[in-house]
């Protein structure tokens, strides 16, 4: 078993050639250690622009241990970073914002920029929720937006901080819908577009997902029985070019449960229906457990079902900071055209 200073230096030594294409296309967020795929269960280390964030979620690093990796990456990368530590190995995945490992210098909590494909996202070490702003392992879909977003209308689901919202932006769409229930997330969004002021800019609606989807794939939204419905934007039915479906693993809210082991087909049949008759939709399952093959098939006989037939697929994989042993990252995304 190497020790957790071999195993860094060896996850450095292969991302050499990533990072240098990353740098090159105007990104400096990703990920520079990735767990248990190599070599430490429950360890992460990103950058983020000026920042350096270290996260474990099974066991607290010493100061010592902590010092070290960050000196390792620094020398690495050739350049000083602002270090956060965001122990989260207490429970539930809850930062200990007690810190009694290290505490953080202020500038390196302040509200900072970090880059992705050339544009600017807000970057802060610690704020109300418990994740970053901006999911790196999607870093190939928000590309693959950009690139093929031009003319389009694109809606974006789940968008918790817009970054494919943006990206889509960035690619020349004629129009940007990001829908989230929670308003601190979309603020970031709002943040993130006011950081990008070249860009057209973006809508947002902050509305829970099934009632918002429903109405705009024309289905009934229905209450459980004896139960009102909280309120909800209304909402026209209508189509985009484009889809993005992004959901989390699980929540439950009072207008239904996203739950993507034993029903991905709630969320996914009206996100079909939204999608223009020639259009794309990527759609995202998150969960280690779901194996690839199997929520394909799901996936492409729901679409089947419903009369939508995919014309053509494509998987679309993290990139190499994400690195998987076995070749299943628990990311998986998959490009359908109708
Ligand atoms: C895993 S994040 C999605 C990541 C995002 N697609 C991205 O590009 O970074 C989950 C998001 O779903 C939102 N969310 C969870 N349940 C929801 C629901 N029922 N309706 C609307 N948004 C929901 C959360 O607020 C959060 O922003």
């Amino acid at each position: 078993m190497p020790s957790l200073d071999q195993a860094l230096r060896a996850a450095l030594h292969n991302r050499h050639e990533l990072l240098a294409e990353l740098h090159q296309q105007g990104t400096d967020c990703y990920r520079l250690f990735h767990g248990s795929q190599e070599g430490a269960g429950g360890l992460t280390i990103d950058r983020y622009g000026p920042q350096l964030l270290v996260q474990s979620f099974h066991q607290s690093l010493s100061r010592d241990e902590l010092l070290q990796l960050a000196e390792e990456c620094q020398a690495s990368l050739g350049t000083q970073l602002l270090l956060v530590y965001n122990d989260r190995s207490q429970g539930n995945s809850r930062i200990d914002r007690s810190d009694p490992v290290y505490q953080a210098e202020p500038a390196a909590l302040e509200d900072l920029i970090g880059h992705e494909w050339g544009l600017n996202y807000r970057v802060r070490g610690r704020h109300a929720g418990q994740d970053p702003l901006l999911f790196l392992d999607l870093r190939n879909a928000r590309g693959w937006l950009k690139a093929h977003s031009a003319d389009k209308s694109v809606l974006n689901l789940f968008a918790y901080t817009c970054g494919v919202g943006l990206s889509a932006a960035a690619g020349g769409a004629s129009e940007v819908v990001n829908l989230d229930f929670a308003e601190g997330n979309l603020a970031v969004g709002r943040e993130n577009g006011q950081l990008n002021p070249q860009l057209q800019a973006m809508q947002f609606v902050q509305s829970d997902y099934f009632p918002a989807i429903r109405q705009l794939a024309g289905l009934p939204i229905n209450a459980r029985r004896g139960q009102k419905l909280p309120h909800y934007p209304r909402l026209e039915q209508r189509q985009f070019d484009l889809v993005l479906l992004d959901p989390p693993a699980w929540a439950k809210s009072a207008f239904g449960t996203v739950d993507l082991l034993r029903d991905y087909q709630s969320l996914l049949k009206p996100a079909i229906l939204a999608t223009a008759a020639d259009g794309v939709l990527i759609c995202c399952n998150n969960l280690a457990k779901v194996a690839l093959a199997d929520w394909r098939e799901q996936v492409l006989r729901c679409a089947e079902k419903l009369g939508r037939p995919v014309r053509d697929w494509q998987v679309l994989a993290p990139a190499a900071d994400f690195p998987s042993q076995d070749g299943q990252p628990p990311l998986k995304t998959l490009i359908l055209q109708f």
